[in-house]
């Protein structure tokens, strides 16, 4: 992970969960780590766990689904940093435990609004800025809702399932160009958005433990290490991938 000791990483949705964890280990192996997210006070704890272990970071409050506020993210790395060489995007939100029928276009537009349309302005401006400066990796993080239906999900499900999408399209586009484009499939990960979604779904607890073969939620950390490898010259042949990490869920 030498490699990685001075770059230049986003993290969006930086300041809770797997976005947060992603960024205290790119922070751990010197990165400087722009932490992004609509949270200052959960931002600010990321960007304080990384400085108290020798890191350098600066949060930036952002809103991903603002095409303003994503340019301001991107500009504010480059101005601080100098330039950008990777993203990790998991700024996003969970399902509203309703069966399709009942999801209002509001919920259904919120969703695809912050999950697929948030991540496109990403992945937009961070590929620009890569592009002035030689290349980059961009990690997206999508979920085994990509490819395996959740019970009372299915506007959830869509949105990641188009991130599978976008991932592919674009890591073919920009493949010669220097810039590997990869997703990341968590399985259920104990943050603060799985324990709110099982909350609000009394059913989906016992769902998704029945479904996950190790028979355990994942970490944070566990989802924050597979993004950290693939941003790394490590996986320097590695793009257009859907890459699990999800205790054998998708395997099924
Ligand atoms: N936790 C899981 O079980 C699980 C499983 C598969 C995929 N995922 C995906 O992983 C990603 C991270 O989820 P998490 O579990 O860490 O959730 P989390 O709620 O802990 O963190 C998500 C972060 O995104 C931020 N965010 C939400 N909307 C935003 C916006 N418009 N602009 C900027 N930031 C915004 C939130 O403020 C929060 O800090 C999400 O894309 C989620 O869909 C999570």
């Amino acid at each position: 992970m030498s490699s990685m000791k001075g770059k230049s990483i986003i993290v969006t949705g930086g300041g809770s969960g797997i976005g947060q964890a992603a960024a205290q280990l790119l922070g751990e192996v010197g990165c400087n780590v722009t932490v992004a997210d609509l949270n200052a006070a959960g931002g600010a704890v990321t960007v304080a766990a990384i400085e108290k272990a020798g890191g350098r970071a600066q949060f930036v409050q952002t809103d991903v689904s603002s095409e303003s506020s994503v340019q301001n993210m991107v500009n504010s790395a480059v101005a601080t940093y100098g330039r950008l060489d990777g993203a990790c995007n998991a700024a996003g939100v969970s399902q509203r435990g309703k069966l399709l029928h009942e999801v209002t276009l509001e919920e259904w537009d919120r969703c695809h609004g912050i999950n697929l349309r948030g991540l496109f302005l990403c992945n937009k401006y961070q590929i620009a800025a890569m592009l002035k400066t030689g290349g980059g990796a961009i990690v997206n993080i999508a979920s085994t809702a990509a490819v395996v239906g959740f019970p009372n999900g299915a506007e959830y499900c869509a949105s990641k399932a188009g991130v599978m999408g976008l991932v592919r399209g674009a890591a073919i586009d920009y493949a010669t160009k220097g810039i590997r484009v990869n997703a990341v499939l968590p399985g259920g990960t104990l943050t603060p958005m799985l324990q709110s979604a099982m909350e609000q779904d009394k059913g989906l607890e016992a769902a998704l433990a029945a479904v996950h073969p190790m028979c355990r939620f994942g970490q944070p950390n566990e989802i924050g290490a597979a993004v950290r490898w693939l941003l790394s010259d490590e996986a320097s042949f590695v793009t257009g991938a859907a890459f699990p990490v999800d205790g054998g869920h998708s395997a099924i």
